[in-house]
């Protein structure tokens, strides 16, 4: 193991914080290591594995598609990328779609798809905490320092707004508004669900000013909240809605889709990618969402996450001084702790479970959404077990 950490600072820039496990292979909802220890992954590839691990439908579609042909240029239409849109424009509720290779690239065309139907001077509005991608103009949509100070200048005509404050949001939105763009549970920032009253002013004011509304969908779509999209809780159509992760199967896969109104906003050669919609993407792609839409996994999400949280809002009682809230939706759930849970989450991997701690003090917990009652009844085990070391103690923030 510690060659490869070694030969990692070695060779790669040093972006990420290594988790120190060296994987062997993955089968369901587990990962295991070169030392046969098993894994629980309740992190999922940060919401991508969906199905989990090998999945054996997943694997013959690739295999089928990468002997026809692996890659084609977008100049040809395929089989696969067809079947693949059809059911993402039918269980959005959009028109159209554009594809894309990752989350930040579908956040970016969003950005440029605005632009052109709005014009360059109205502005573009996020939210404090959220958290849209890497790439310029999703990176500017994303307010935090940690991401991008040292990166100035920044896309211009950008601005924040603070998360489910209801005063800020009319104080800022007016006629000179172009779009809103909105995780409405927001992943990164700590699993925030929006407040339902929050997201009713903004439909109130969209009605007003008719900005582009665009639900940033990367985290909480195919299924995730126990909904289809996660604005499927909210009683809300976006005009744009971006997402990733899940969708590829695992493979590198993103999708703007966009309704009625924006669908002729780009022409061709307008906006364009090598890779977006690689057809070995979409082959596995499309078992996702046949499994997850069609065969209707969806709804076995919804009941088995709501198994979760209450389970969790037990362990809440059981440990008050440790567990401030218990929040999310379906099978994006937060833990928010009182203090740092890094600690936590390292205790959580020597026992044999992956979960990921996000902003400082919440334990991120994604399964997979294939994941069944007795992984949630195992993990709540170990976490009542970490639990009652007094674990509080040595950890205030
Ligand atoms: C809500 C949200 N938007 C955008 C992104 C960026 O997606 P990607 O990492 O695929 O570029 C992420 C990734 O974590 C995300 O969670």
């Amino acid at each position: 193991m510690t060659s490869i950490l070694e030969k990692e600072k070695e060779f790669f820039l040093q972006t990420y914080k290594r988790i120190p496990v060296d994987i062997s292979h993955g089968e369901g909802v587990y990962l295991y290591d070169k030392n046969r220890k098993k894994y629980l992954d309740f992190f999922s590839g940060l919401a991508v594995n969906a199905l989990g691990y090998a999945n054996p439908d997943i694997i013959t579609a690739v295999s089928e598609q990468i002997k026809r042909f692996a890659h084609l240029s977008n100049n040809f239409i395929t089989d696969v990328q067809i079947e693949f849109a059809e059911r993402l424009v039918k269980y959005s509720g959009m028109s159209g779609v554009f594809l894309t290779n990752s989350g930040t690239e579908a956040v970016e065309g969003a950005i440029k798809l605005i632009r052109k139907a709005k014009g360059p001077d109205k502005k573009i509005f996020s939210f404090t905490g959220s958290f849209h991608g890497r790439t310029y103009g999703a990176l500017t949509l994303s307010p935090k320092e940690k991401y991008q100070k040292g990166y100035e200048p920044l896309l211009a005509n950008i601005s924040y707004i603070r998360f489910n404050d209801i005063e800020d949001l009319q104080n800022k939105i007016n006629k000179d508004t172009a779009a809103v763009f909105i995780e409405l549970i927001q992943g990164e920032g700590g699993i925030v669900p929006a407040s339902d009253e929050f997201v009713k002013k903004i439909e109130e004011l969209r009605g007003m000013y008719s900005f582009i509304l665009v639900a940033d969908e990367i985290q909480t779509g195919t299924g995730r909240t126990g909904k289809p999209f996660a604005f499927n809780h909210y009683n809300v159509l976006p005009d744009i809605v971006v997402t990733a992760k899940a969708i590829g199967g695992g493979l590198p896969l993103g999708a703007i889709l966009v309704s009625s109104d924006l669908k002729n906003i780009f022409s061709t050669g307008t906006h364009g990618t090598t890779f977006g919609g690689n057809p070995v993407a979409c082959a596995a792609g499309n078992v996702v969402l046949k499994k997850v839409f069609d065969d209707r996994l969806v709804d076995d999400v919804m009941k088995k996450g709501m198994h979760f949280i209450n389970l969790l809002n037990n362990l809440k009682k059981e440990f008050p001084e440790d567990i401030k809230e218990v929040r999310g939706k379906g099978f994006m759930l937060g833990v928010e702790h009182f203090y740092e849970c890094t600690q936590l989450a390292d205790k959580f991997r020597e026992r044999g479970v992956l979960v990921n701690c996000t902003n400082q003090n919440v334990i991120r917990i994604l399964p997979p959404l294939i994941a069944g009652k007795e992984h949630i009844d195992f993990f709540i085990s170990e976490y009542k077990n970490l639990l009652s070391k007094k674990f509080h103690s040595a950890n205030e923030i």
